[in-house]
């Protein structure tokens, strides 16, 4: 549906015009260039959350949060569920299109020929605590491996980002593995050039020595999905992160090791963690699950209802409805009665007739549903985030690419708003 497309919007400033002209997107959304606001004004907007300001124009991803539509490159992410391949949608965000087979066959040889880690990088995981968080070793690591890959720092030409995002892409999957190994005190695996993406995750994670682990087809393509799913966002707290760090020219290594920290935060990609803790909580601490709305509703009880509420999806976020349908699949394949799942169904079907939930327009978040289906592969609940964060790093390394190609990027610097003290002078320590 077309409504009336604006031009431009007028701001009267002290009774002075002044015009701003309007950007409109392709799917018609709109919004007025601020640019030359302070240099026309001297005014400067003010909008903590960034809830209502754009950081960027982006071809990548499109959602509709009223509708709950979520595209990529324009393909509705329910496209992906019959046969989901992560490493095709990672093509499609990255280069803006699907790979034909020649260039599918060469993207998965380089990432089978990057599947290792410098074995200089084995001796960091040493390093690390034997309960340290896996999120704090993943950012490090990433880091760490931009040590061992110097030549990706300055890169020029799709070539030479097709082999970089080759080897972010694999190793990022042999690191969590190894960070998986590590904290259990298991010896690493390595990659089986047999194995596909997620299968060979599965296998480094899962493996011994004396018995290679055994991939189900139904779970290989689940956690496909799972990592489809993941893949982007748009402008969520990671992926910004990412863009400003990049807008500094910082390297991508870097770069993607700051938006893994964005995405451990509670409010972010830690809800996946959170959730099942929460699931715990209810399951073994007594409360019912209408308890715990209670609670979630209650201001000030530091309670929030985990993997629930969005800050654009105002309808159901269509990836909690794709993985609650993977959630029943994996749970009836794996012979799995996970009463937390009856937990989670409780507690979606009680908040969802509930006024305060309803007034909010707070739905199922696609945290709320991903934990149960990795518990269930034995994935433990501490790598939950360390699996978003490899789903996530596609979109990641798009969005930097995207930026970086931008012949107008600057280096992301906003303003504020002063309320400090005024007009003070020093005073020597003898005279306070
Ligand atoms: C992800 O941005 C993305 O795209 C992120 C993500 C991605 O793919 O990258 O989709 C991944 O991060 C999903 C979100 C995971 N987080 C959680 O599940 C944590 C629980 N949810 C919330 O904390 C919250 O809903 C956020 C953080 C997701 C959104 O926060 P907003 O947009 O800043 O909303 P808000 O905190 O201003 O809440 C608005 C109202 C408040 O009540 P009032 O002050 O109006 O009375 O809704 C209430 C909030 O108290 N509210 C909740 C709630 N979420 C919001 N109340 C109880 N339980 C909740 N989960």
């Amino acid at each position: 549906m077309w409504r009336h497309m604006a031009k431009s919007v007028q701001l009267l400033v002290d009774g002075k015009p002044h015009d701003f002209p309007v950007v409109t997107g392709s799917e018609g959304e709109q919004g007025f260039d601020i640019t030359k606001l302070r240099a026309d004004t001297g005014l400067i907007t003010l909008d903590p959350g960034y809830g209502n300001t754009g950081s960027c124009q982006s071809a990548i991803t499109f959602i509709d949060g009223d509708k709950g539509v979520l595209r990529y490159r324009g393909i509705p992410i329910e496209e992906f569920a019959g046969n989901p391949d992560f490493i095709e949608v990672a093509w499609l965000l990255i280069f803006g299109r699907l790979p034909n087979q020649e260039e599918s066959t060469r993207f998965r040889a380089r990432l089978t020929a990057n599947a290792h880690l410098h074995e200089a990088m084995k001796y960091h995981f040493e390093g690390f605590p034997a309960d340290a968080p896996p999120m704090a070793m993943l950012s490090a690591m990433i880091n760490t491996l931009g040590c061992f890959h110097a030549e990706m720092h300055a890169l020029k030409g799709d070539e030479l980002f097709e082999e970089a995002a080759a080897r972010l892409i694999s190793k990022i999957r042999t690191i969590a593995a190894f960070i998986y190994r590590r904290l259990h005190g298991l010896p690493y695996m390595y990659a089986d050039p047999k194995l596909r993406y997620c299968a060979n995750l599965l296998h480094m994670m899962f493996s011994m020595p004396h018995d290679q682990h055994r991939v189900d087809p139904e779970i290989e393509k689940a956690l496909n999905l799972i990592f489809v799913l993941h893949a982007d966002h748009e402008q969520n707290c990671s992926t910004s992160t990412v863009r400003m760090v990049g807008s500094s020219k910082a390297n991508l290594f870097a770069s993607v090791s700051a938006g893994v920290c964005a995405l451990w935060g509670p409010l972010h990609g830690g809800a996946n963690v959170e959730v099942l803790e929460m699931l715990e909580q209810i399951h073994k601490g007594g409360l019912t699950a209408d308890n715990y709305i209670e609670m979630a509703k209650q201001k000030g009880s530091g309670v929030r209802l985990m993997g629930f509420g969005h800050r654009v999806y105002k309808n159901y976020d269509p990836r909690a409805k794709m993985l609650q349908g993977i959630s029943d699949r994996v749970l009836t394949k794996l012979n799995v009665k996970d009463p937390l799942l009856d937990i989670a169904r409780r507690l979606e079907e009680q908040a969802l007739k509930d006024d305060y939930f309803v007034a909010r327009k707070l739905y199922p978040n696609v945290d709320f549903y991903s934990g149960i289906i990795m518990r269930a592969m034995g994935i433990p609940t501490s790598m939950f985030t360390v699996m978003f964060a490899i789903g996530r790093l596609p979109g990641w390394i798009a969005h930097w690419k995207e930026q970086s190609e931008e012949s107008t990027s600057r280096i992301a610097r906003p303003r504020q708003i002063y309320t400090g003290p005024v007009d003070k002078h020093y005073v020597p320590i003898e005279q306070r």
